[in-house]
């Protein structure tokens, strides 16, 4: 059990990459505060890993509003007193599109949900945290991080790419309290993700490049599993990486070496 008597709170756990992590932590002991804003999805989720005599609750919350994320972390505390772990990692693609086309507020709207929020998720976090020492888990992307050619996606570039700046400036700014926070930058993994993509025009914003087959090396063009990053997640909120912090790992078997 790597989690043992740790309480983590995990953001966008009723679907893809984070709802894998809610799995694969309570497996490992935790108990599993799983926050969304879409409350069937979440109540799945709770319901998988409390029937495998887990132990988890359902939090609705939107990542990018002050109160919503104040109320979620009160109701963590009321239910378990403490928290070890968190792992921001709601986030949308948004509206991807030419920069002369994107409206300002698209351009707002991402921002605000995968920027802000997770300012927002460590904001109100970071003091119980801080009694006892933790991690954070930050998921940013290979897009604005080590692969610039998804143009038209630039609102989300930069979104994911500040995200690795946060996590270092907090990771210096937590160390003497004993918090580590990491960053995560998947490439293409099985999730739900695009369907939630708006593109608009991509055609006259990207280069013509075209990968029939086998961009991503290491596993002939296969997208990776959420289950295969949910290890990773698990490792950094261990102690079994309890010298690392401040630092980001790419998980996309090769992707971004090869596109960039
Ligand atoms: N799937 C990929 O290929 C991929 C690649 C790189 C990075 N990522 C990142 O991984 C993270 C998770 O995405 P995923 O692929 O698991 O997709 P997903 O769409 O399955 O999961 C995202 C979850 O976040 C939730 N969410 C979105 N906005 C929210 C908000 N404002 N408040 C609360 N919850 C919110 C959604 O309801 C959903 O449950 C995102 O930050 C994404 O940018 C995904």
């Amino acid at each position: 059990m790597q989690l043992a008597n740790k309480v983590a709170l995990i953001t966008g756990a009723g679907s893809g990459i984070a709802k894998a992590a809610a799995i694969l932590f309570a497996k490992e002991g935790a108990k599993v505060a799983a926050l969304g804003r879409t409350k069937d999805e979440l109540e799945a989720a709770v319901a998988e890993i409390n029937q495998a005599n887990g132990e988890a609750i359902a939090v609705i919350a939107d990542i990018s509003k002050v109160e919503d994320m104040q109320q979620a972390t009160q109701e963590v505390i009321n239910k378990w007193g403490r928290l070890d772990i968190v792992f921001a990692n709601a986030g949308i693609n948004g509206v991807w599109a030419p920069i002369d086309e994107l409206e300002p507020e698209e351009w707002d709207k991402t921002i605000e949900v995968n920027l802000k929020g997770t300012f927002l998720t460590v904001k109100y976090t970071v003091p119980y945290l801080k009694k006892q020492g933790g991690s954070i888990i930050i998921t940013s992307s290979i897009n604005g991080t080590r692969t610039f050619s998804k143009s038209g996606a630039t609102a989300y570039g930069c979104s994911k790419a500040a995200q690795v700046a946060f996590a270092k400036m907090t990771a210096l700014e937590l160390a003497k309290h004993k918090i580590r926070v990491n960053v995560i930058c998947p490439g293409a993994i099985d999730t739900n993700i695009s369907e939630n993509t708006q593109e608009r025009n991509l055609e006259k914003a990207q280069e013509p490049v075209v990968f029939p087959e086998g961009k991503i090396p290491l596993t002939d063009g296969e997208p990776g599993s959420s289950e295969q990053v949910a290890q990773l997640v698990l490792f950094l909120a261990s102690d079994a990486s309890n010298l690392i912090t401040g630092t980001e790992v790419w998980i996309d078997g090769g992707e971004s070496l090869l596109k960039g």
